[in-house]
């Protein structure tokens, strides 16, 4: 059973649906952590009441990105995690974890990359005045949202949807999607093993 980690910063909902997808036994993977940069953050509640260990720290207490990357991969390898997904978390991987996880990290992002990157992609959607947005599953590398790309699913907006509205057709969507992703991606690295 693939042994992953989830990396988020506040709410958790995607986090929750993974490990919600666990509990069914629809994914067959063990959440061994969740790393969060927030400490005060929902994300942490949601954890504990779950029973999944939390590893949370607050960047400005290190000089650099690498020194708490290296506090990170420690915890990582203690559980001896296999996969980081990111869930929700607002800051870019460095080179410690990458080097650490070549292709073994992925993030959901709330648009259809590569349109609308970065913060606030709903509102950048609604702004460019599309109709058509979505969500991604991708690979991370050293970029913001650049990785190549795993799955899409489009969502559409309407006339007058607010931000909120189109926000939560999206997490709707990533909640059935990210478990179901993070399922065929383990069965296909167990393959490859
Ligand atoms: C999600 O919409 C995800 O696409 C983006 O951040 C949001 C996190 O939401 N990267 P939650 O914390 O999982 O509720």
């Amino acid at each position: 059973m693939k042994k992953i980690a989830i990396f988020a910063s506040g709410n958790g909902s995607n986090f929750q649906a993974i490990a919600e997808a666990v509990e069914k036994g629809k994914l067959h993977a063990s959440i061994e952590l969740l790393i969060c940069d927030h400490p005060g953050a929902y994300c942490i509640d949601r954890a504990e009441k779950l029973n999944i260990p939390v590893f949370s720290f607050s960047p400005k207490d290190f000089p650099l990105k690498e020194d708490y990357e290296q506090q990170i991969l420690q915890e990582l390898q203690a559980k001896e995690v296999e996969m980081i997904i990111l869930a929700g978390y607002m800051r870019l991987i460095g080179s410690v974890l990458l080097r650490a996880y070549p292709n073994h990290i992925i993030n959901i992002h709330p648009s259809l990359l590569p349109a609308f990157p970065g913060k606030n992609a709903v509102l950048q959607a609604i702004e460019a005045g599309v109709e058509v947005t979505g969500v991604t599953v991708h690979y991370v590398d050293e970029g913001m949202d650049t990785g190549p790309i795993i799955a899409q699913r489009a969502v559409s907006i309407h006339k007058g949807e607010s931000v909120e509205e189109i926000h939560r057709k999206i997490q709707q969507v990533e909640h059935n999607l990210y478990p179901r992703i993070i399922e065929q991606l383990s069965n296909e690295q167990e393959e490859k093993v």
